[in-house]
């Protein structure tokens, strides 16, 4: 075997360490049955991309039942599928076709809220002394009759909403249609197992673990600073105040640390990926003690931070410095929530920033259509679907223009569906979709395609440790290395030609560039603008064994 060559199953890292996730936003993604919604049928007919593509596994939104509110994140039953995306046996087909072909599945689980339409909040909102009535929060307003708190909720407005029959308001950290379950009501925790077992059961890899950091609030309800720099045209409402009661408890790391218990029940290759938005100091406290929680909390440098030279340098080594030894990295560019990576970095940065992210240390998560190099589609005012921009409007928070159907062919629709889809498809995927795409050997998809391949089949990419190395202030370089396989990634961010040069280049082989022009360097390593390349340098000398 090739020096640091990785085989199938030979390896002491999990699939979710080696491996590459993909999150597919379901009603985007590929429609079946022809109503213009993505659907699990849609997703399983297109496994052949994905396994093309190389992705390890699939991150799926919830497709739950649910009066869709907030498009899936609103549950009203855990344990069935939502009709428009299919049925129980759909989701088991797709469970199964997937495992045949490598790929596996994280559902998105959402612990922090259900949909007001959900038997437990039916109940809970009956009475006052119903039995459910302590598991969502309460409240009485204030002597005054204000609300009970000054919290904000997450999608607009505040959060509390008061439910006129019985007197008293709910705490809701998204929409009045998603109320908050109370995590200090143990039953809460108890019930919330049994849904999560219900699909570790069906054979589900892991959990997207939804809005994390909100799990608990302060048990005595008290009002949350005022943020004196929240810019009002720009930011959401709940930026108003500094959240300081309401996000990253850390009673949380309980709920994780519960939740993660469960999942080790079963085999240790089932996982959780946590939606954090924190700084990394607080973030790693998510992995938990000795490494006992989640096992991906979700770094969002790369989606918050500006895609420059210095910034990513920065980022990378606050992060890999803040890790504890057990702790894995992951990075991502976008999600279905934040404007498209493209469309932040400009079409221009696409191939550096796919480069970027396959080749640093830690687990990549793939938005779908990132790897087209698709960017944020407009819509119409009368087409608004995501209740983000319908309760802060006119501030750009809207999410409808990230999700946008895949673009699949040039025929009408992309060839998402044969009706007028849920959201347009936008300009241009006449000339910009995979069939297309996947024949032009320069394009972005392919590009995807050979540096998920090249990770997969070099060990020090997959696996290695990362060793940022000294360059100028519009070079990114950094080494990786395991095994005594020793790979340079050298990424030129100036809009201009640059020679660079290191000691531990000597020999060096260059095994990928971004311009897809392998054998341009020669010796001498000259990237042309806003290219980048991935090297082979020599094995690191054997450490002599001393007898
Ligand atoms: C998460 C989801 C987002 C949803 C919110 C409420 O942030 O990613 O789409 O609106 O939680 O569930
Ligand atoms: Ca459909």
């Amino acid at each position: 075997m090739e020096q640091g060559r990785m085989e199938a199953g030979e390896s002491a890292f999990a699939w979710w360490q080696r491996g590459i996730v993909y999150e597919v936003y379901p009603r985007s993604f590929q429609d079946s049955n022809g109503d213009g919604i993505g659907d699990l049928n849609g997703i399983r007919q297109r496994l052949p991309y994905l396994q093309w593509l190389g992705v390890d596994a699939l991150w799926i939104p919830p497709v739950y039942t649910s009066p869709m509110a907030d498009f899936g994140y609103d549950v009203s039953n855990y344990c069935d599928i939502e009709p428009m995306f299919g049925t129980l046996a759909d989701m088991d087909a797709l469970i199964a076709d997937a495992h045949e072909r490598g790929i596996r599945i994280i559902l998105d689980f959402v612990p922090n809220h259900t949909s007001d339409q959900h038997p437990w909040f039916v109940q809970s909102r009956s009475s006052r002394d119903n039995p459910y009535r302590d598991w969502y929060i309460w409240r009485d307003a204030k002597p005054d009759g204000s609300p009970p708190s000054n919290w904000w909720a997450h999608l607009g407005g505040i959060a509390w909403t008061l439910d006129e029959p019985t007197g008293q308001y709910y705490l809701h950290s998204f929409l009045p249609q998603q109320p908050d379950l109370n995590w200090r009501n143990p039953a809460v925790l108890q019930a919330l197992k049994q849904q999560l077992r219900f699909w570790l059961e069906r054979g589900v890899d892991g959990f997207r673990m939804d809005a994390l950091m909100h799990l608990y609030k302060d048990d005595q309800f008290r009002d949350n600073p005022p943020n004196p720099d929240w810019l009002p045209e720009k930011q959401a409402e709940h930026d108003q105040v500094i959240p300081l009661h309401t996000l990253n408890l850390p009673e949380n790391l309980q709920a994780v640390a519960a939740m993660r218990s469960l999942l080790d029940e079963f085999d240790d290759d089932r996982m959780m990926l946590g939606e954090l938005y924190l700084q990394t100091k607080d973030l790693v406290a998510y992995y938990g003690e000795r490494g006992r929680g989640v096992q991906l909390p979700t770094n969002s440098t790369l989606i918050l931070h500006a895609f420059e030279p210095a910034q990513i340098k920065e980022d990378i080594r606050d992060y890999e410095l803040a890790l504890p030894a057990y702790a894995w990295p992951n990075w991502s560019f976008g999600n279905h929530d934040r404007p498209r990576f493209a469309t932040r970095a400009g079409t221009d940065h696409a191939r550096l920033g796919a480069m970027l992210l396959l080749t640093l240390r830690g687990t990549p998560i793939i938005y779908y259509g990132d790897e087209l190099g698709m960017t944020d589609v407009p819509v119409a005012p009368e087409n608004l679907q995501d209740p983000f921009e319908k309760r802060s409007p006119g501030k750009g928070l809207g999410r409808d223009p990230v999700r946008s159907p895949m673009r699949w062919d040039d025929s009408e629709h992309a060839g998402f569906s044969t009706a007028q889809p849920w959201l347009p498809v936008g300009d241009g995927y006449q000339a910009l979709n995979v069939h297309q795409a996947q024949a032009d050997p320069h394009s972005l998809l392919n590009l995807y395609q050979r540096l998920i391949e090249l990770r997969r089949t070099h060990i020090a990419l997959a696996v290695g440790s990362i060793t940022l190395l000294e360059a100028p202030a519009d070079i990114v370089a950094y080494v990786r290395e395991h095994a005594g396989q020793r790979i340079a990634v050298v990424l030129n961010f100036s809009r201009k030609a640059r020679a660079y040069s290191h000691p531990l280049f000597a020999d060096t082989k260059v095994l990928m560039t971004t311009d897809g022009m392998e054998d341009q360097f020669g010796n001498a390593l000259k990237l042309s603008p806003l290219n980048g390349a991935i090297l082979q340098l020599r094995a690191a000398p054997p450490i002599p064994v001393l007898l």
